[in-house]
């Protein structure tokens, strides 16, 4: 289906939504319109494919989204887009209103569908990394993240003031269901004692040995940061009670730290990673993933973009540990 000249760009965003998505959008918009190509917003992710929900995107549309959380397009999670026949009326969509060419803007999942989209229907495709789990190749950052991390450290900080006060353990649970990224960088970043990631498995014994430990030296609070897809917060502190017997709460930040303004480091990013986005469907450069390398822009094909392993698994684990 590939066209010669793109003269109409569609853009969307899909899975969890993250700060710094709205400016990923205004930056395709804007940069599409001064290059002279009409914007297409698709609401709700494939879904609105599907769906045919589609609307025209001018300068104005992206007026003032710049600081704002979540993404004006709406996102959802299609299983509908995973089957043969939902990619089909998703094609025949873009056929219907003319749309020569896509930004995605998502995570892991919607790196998969837009490679598979892309190829199947050899149609023009570039996806920039939009997820607060920091789990994608060839970047180092992914859109959000840095204000997940910051968002959830505010709150912890709080705790904190209640830990030390009434010199209890607290279990802190931080999204990342299968990457352990923001779980460490929040355990660093607020002096946690100990973190639970689901990279890597851990036993109540060492868990518990550590704390008691700690207890008999005087340490009179415990944070422990928990990745939700390494264990649940409810059950690590009845589980640490019962072993310690000490006093022990837990929290669960949850969806807090995907909302909120986006830090000025996303929208950077954001902002970079549209303009390249645009830059790459005019000069014919399809399937590719934009990120940033080092701070500069790395661009690879979206099929060597998908889940990423943190590489500082180890050197984090051994620094809380000796800081703890
Ligand atoms: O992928 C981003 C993320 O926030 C994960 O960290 C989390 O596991 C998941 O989304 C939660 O998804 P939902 O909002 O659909 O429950």
């Amino acid at each position: 289906m590939v066209k010669s000249e793109i003269k109409k760009i569609g853009v969307l965003t899909s899975g969890g939504d993250g700060p710094g998505m709205n400016a990923a959008i205004r930056s395709v918009v804007r940069c599409a319109l001064s290059n002279g190509r009409e914007v297409a917003g698709i609401i709700r992710g494939y879904q609105g494919l599907i769906d045919d929900e589609i609307v025209a995107l001018s300068h104005r549309s992206v007026s003032n989204i710049i600081n704002r959380g979540g993404t004006i397009l709406k996102t959802a999670r299609s299983e509908e887009f995973k089957t043969k026949e939902g990619q089909r009326e998703a094609f025949e969509t873009l056929k219907k209103h003319n749309i020569d060419a896509l930004v995605v803007i998502g995570g892991d999942g919607s790196y998969r569908g837009a490679e598979e989209f892309s190829r199947s229907y050899n149609f023009p495709v570039v996806a920039l990394p939009g997820t607060i789990d920091n789990d994608l190749c060839g970047t180092d950052q992914t859109i959000g993240c840095r204000t997940a991390v910051h968002t959830a450290l505010e709150s912890i900080d709080k705790i904190r003031d209640t830990a030390h006060s009434m010199e209890r353990i607290f279990v802190i649970e931080v999204m990342g269901n299968k990457s352990g990224y923001i779980a460490l960088e929040v355990a660093l970043g607020a002096g946690a004692e100990d973190v639970l990631i689901p990279e890597r498995p851990f036993d109540y014994k060492t868990l518990c040995d550590n704390i008691t430990l700690g207890h008999k030296k005087g340490k009179i609070s415990w944070m422990i940061i928990v990745a939700e897809g390494s264990a649940k917060a409810p059950e690590v502190a009845s589980k640490i009670h019962e072993i310690t017997g000490l006093e022990t709460r837990f929290v669960v930040l949850g969806h807090v730290q995907r909302g909120g303004c986006p830090s000025g480091a996303d929208r950077t990013l954001a902002t970079r990673l549209g303009a390249v986005a645009v830059d790459l469907l005019l000069k014919g450069k399809y399937g590719k993933a934009v990120g940033v390398l080092q701070d500069e822009i790395n661009i690879v094909d979206i099929n060597r973009a998908c889940k990423r392993e943190n590489p500082h698994i180890e050197e984090y684990s051994r620094l809380i540990e000796i800081l703890r």
